[in-house]
């Protein structure tokens, strides 16, 4: 059986909900967890795919992410590895194709690791869980963005089908 790692950066849990829907597809492989925001080191040698995902908040990831990469460069490069961005304005089709997100852009210029493969997947509004001011924020970007302010519920915007395929494609590719 294979060995697949999995690393997340996420702080309302809808990158951790995806990575668990892609779980249904790794099998035939053993697939281990690990949050990027208390993992200091790890010895990627020992595993055949590295998977991360990360969620993007205030237009940037968590630092953890760019230090991780950073120090494991060597290892990231020569493993068979994605990465997924987690974030609002993939709820827009065009901005949900990694060459057109600026995220994924951003990620490119600051990283020395090539990941091997790409996604982008709209993430959810989870306005219960949000304070006063990171609800104003929100609605201020749906607004700018052209999406519903009512923030009176929680959203999410997440394609199942195509978080699905990514994964498929992932544990098929050599
Ligand atoms: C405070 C805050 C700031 C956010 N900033 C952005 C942003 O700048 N751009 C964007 O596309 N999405 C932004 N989002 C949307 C998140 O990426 C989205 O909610 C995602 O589902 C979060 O994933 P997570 O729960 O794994 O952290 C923001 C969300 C919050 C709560």
């Amino acid at each position: 059986m294979g060995k697949l790692l999995v690393l997340y950066s996420s702080r309302n849990g809808q990158t951790t909900k995806i990575i668990d829907a892609m779980r249904d597809e790794f099998t035939g492989y053993e697939v281990e967890m690990a949050d990027l925001h208390t993992l200091p080191k790890k010895n990627l040698s020992k595993y055949d795919k590295v998977l991360i995902g990360a969620s993007v908040r205030y237009g940037h990831f968590h630092d953890s992410l760019y230090t991780f990469v950073h120090t494991h460069s060597e290892q990231l490069e020569v493993a068979d590895s994605a990465f997924f961005c987690v974030c609002l304005t993939a709820r827009k089709p065009e901005k949900a194709e990694p060459k057109n997100n600026a995220y994924i852009k951003q990620f490119l210029a600051k990283s020395p690791w090539r990941p091997r493969t790409t996604g982008v997947f709209a993430g959810a509004l989870k306005y219960s869980e949000y304070n006063w001011w990171q609800t104003l924020i929100i609605r201020l970007i749906m607004k700018i963005t052209g999406g519903s302010t009512d923030s009176s519920r929680d959203l999410e915007f997440t394609d199942w089908d195509k978080v699905k395929d990514f994964a498929r494609q992932f544990v098929r590719q050599r």
